[in-house]
């Protein structure tokens, strides 16, 4: 009989994490916080706010700005007069400028760059300084219409460098 209880309480505490002086309501914590922290740790991330910085006549900013709006970014619209100071601060190379500069979560992103495409850099968080997409290619957000062609999406770093990160073909 005494040998039956050594094995049971042996087992019991194995099953508590090698913590023998665990108590039996201590375990139950133990078994039902597991399922909690899963459920959170799983729960989406909500997406930052983005900064943009815009002339107050560009129809086509509005439209980015609405079109990251319905992919579920909080935007900030700020119109400013001189975008191009916003522009060097920001360090975005002279080649890749477009209309409107934006900033989010530590990064800067340039022109017409499809949120999907904003919502990867913020999962990978590759080290560079921001996105581009330069000049306004025709069929990137809020630059629709006909004749669209694919565009680069480029990063940049804070020497000006570039690399394609994505090639967009809105057809
Ligand atoms: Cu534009
Ligand atoms: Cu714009």
């Amino acid at each position: 009989m005494k040998r039956f209880f050594l094995t049971t309480a042996t087992v019991l505490a194995a099953a508590a994490c090698g913590n023998a002086d665990a108590t039996p309501e201590a375990r139950a914590t133990a078994a039902t916080a597991q399922p909690a922290a899963t459920t959170a740790a799983a729960a989406p991330q909500a997406l930052p706010t983005v900064v943009v910085y815009k002339t107050e006549a560009c129809g086509c900013c509005n439209g980015w700005v609405e079109h990251l709006r319905s992919a579920g970014f909080q935007v900030d619209a700020r119109n400013v007069a001189d975008l191009m100071s916003i522009k060097g601060d920001a360090g975005v190379p002279a080649g890749n400028a477009a209309c409107h500069t934006a900033l989010v979560d530590g990064y800067v992103v340039e022109g017409h760059v499809p949120a999907d495409v904003i919502k990867r850099l913020l999962a990978e968080r590759p080290d560079v300084a921001g996105l581009a997409v330069p000049g306004m290619p025709t069929g990137s957000p809020g630059m629709e219409g006909p004749g669209a062609e694919p565009y680069d999406v480029l990063t940049f770093d804070r020497q000006g460098r570039n690399t394609v990160y994505t090639t967009v073909d809105p057809r």
